[in-house]
């Protein structure tokens, strides 16, 4: 594909609408929330409050923060019919589960046939709290635990894995989370919010443009390099020697494979999400005494880096980060998604705030215009 074809195939650089949600300077490395750069967001912000400020574009007061805390509090116990389809489900990939059990959230909703503004609202706060709970009660049980009930005094990254393991977090472990599901919260118009974007001009439901949000997620060019990302360092082998790194890594890039975590459509200079997990893999490898991970993930780093000019973006560090934190790889898309919902149902509102269908065209290339109809026994 020529260059040219190249950047028309991948809409690149194309503005395709405006929005108050999110800031990307893909040149010197900045991300924004409504203002709000993300490395004060990853210091100082819960993501409740990342999540008030997608929804409304300032940061809460204590009272509303109260509020939405109860909110989502009150959306973290599942109905019954929905633990009872998870456990009819066969043994399967985290992100298809994600997709039918949210798909099937929508039948269960109070304001399933309402998309006034207010109701939509309402459903992605609801969501927020549902699809945490998805995935902390799916991950238990494909680990043959039984579902864990919310905690509603726990805060949301805290209660996931308090879902998740069954056993009170420690306050390191919580903050780690808090500060992932931060990173992850929105990205300008992604693959996946574009996806859900699209789906909401039409003026379908919520819970519909959600799912189409996470049919995106999953594919590996997007969500999915988190898990790959992983996959990739435990095939090195935790215990393999520089020489085995270097020559697993030139060869797949000799190959021209795609070393997942690396490359960006925008970002041309470090991401600045990566910043933040680079550093938390490597304290929670300290804490937990191995730091082999975080070693081998450097490694990777500075040899891609050094062969290809790539940055590691947001899903190379959170591999190694989840891993420390004893999380099946399995689970790495579907927690991108547990953060994401709250950029997705950010852009939905705003979408649906001043909407018109969305709706391209594309250059034909097909035989030439008209072609002479023949019978079918002449053909
Ligand atoms: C993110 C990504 C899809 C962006 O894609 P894109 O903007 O379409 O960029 P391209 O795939 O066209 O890559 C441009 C060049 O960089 C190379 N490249 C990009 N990412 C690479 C990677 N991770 N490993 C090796 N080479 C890579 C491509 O091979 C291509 O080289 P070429 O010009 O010699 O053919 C791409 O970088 C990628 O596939 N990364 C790995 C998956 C990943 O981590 N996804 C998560 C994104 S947050």
């Amino acid at each position: 594909m020529s260059p040219d074809a190249k950047a028309k195939a991948g809409l690149e650089d194309i503005v395709a609408t405006s929005s108050r949600i999110c800031f990307l300077d893909g040149d010197r490395g900045v991300l924004a929330y409504c203002g709000y750069d993300i490395h004060d967001l990853a210091r100082h912000a819960t993501f409740e409050e990342t999540c008030f400020l997608l929804w409304h574009g300032r940061l809460p007061g204590r009272a509303e923060l109260g509020d939405l805390q109860s909110q989502l509090a009150a959306a973290r116990p599942l109905p019954e019919s929905i633990l009872r389809l998870m456990k009819m489900l066969p043994p399967s990939d985290g992100m298809d589960a994600l997709r039918t059990l949210t798909s099937a959230l929508g039948h269960y909703d109070p304001d399933a046939h309402d998309n006034s503004p207010a109701a939509s609202y309402r459903k992605a706060v609801r969501l927020t709290g549902q699809i945490a709970s998805l995935v902390a009660t799916w991950g238990r049980m494909q680990q043959g635990g039984g579902p864990i009930a919310p905690d509603p005094a726990m805060g949301h990254a805290a209660n996931f894995l308090y879902m998740l393991f069954g056993t009170r977090p420690n306050p390191t472990a919580v903050r780690a989370m808090d500060i992932a599901l931060t990173l992850h919260a929105d990205h300008e118009l992604n693959a996946s919010t574009f996806a859900a974007r699209v789906a909401a001009a039409t003026l379908t439901d919520i819970h519909s443009a959600i799912v189409a949000g996470i049919g995106t997620l999953k594919g590996p060019l997007h969500g999915g390099a988190n898990a790959e990302v992983m996959k990739m360092l435990i095939e090195i082998g935790q215990d393999a020697p520089p020489e085995r790194i270097d020559a697993y890594v030139k060869g797949k890039l000799a190959r021209k494979e795609k070393i997942p975590g690396f490359g960006h459509r925008v970002y041309h200079t470090e991401d600045p999400r990566a910043t933040h997990l680079r550093q938390m893999s490597t304290q929670l490898g300290q804490q937990a005494g191995n730091t082999r991970w975080f070693e081998m993930s450097e490694r990777i780093e500075a040899l891609v880096k050094g062969e290809k000019k790539l940055f590691p973006n947001v899903d190379f560090y959170s591999a190694s980060t989840y891993y420390t934190m004893g999380i099946a790889i399995d689970l790495y898309t579907p927690i991108f998604a547990v953060s994401r919902i709250s950029g997705w149902t950010a852009h939905v509102l705003e979408q649906l705030s001043n909407n018109r269908l969305i709706r391209p065209r594309a250059e034909y290339t097909g035989p030439a215009y008209p072609q002479t109809w023949m019978p079918v026994d002449q053909r």
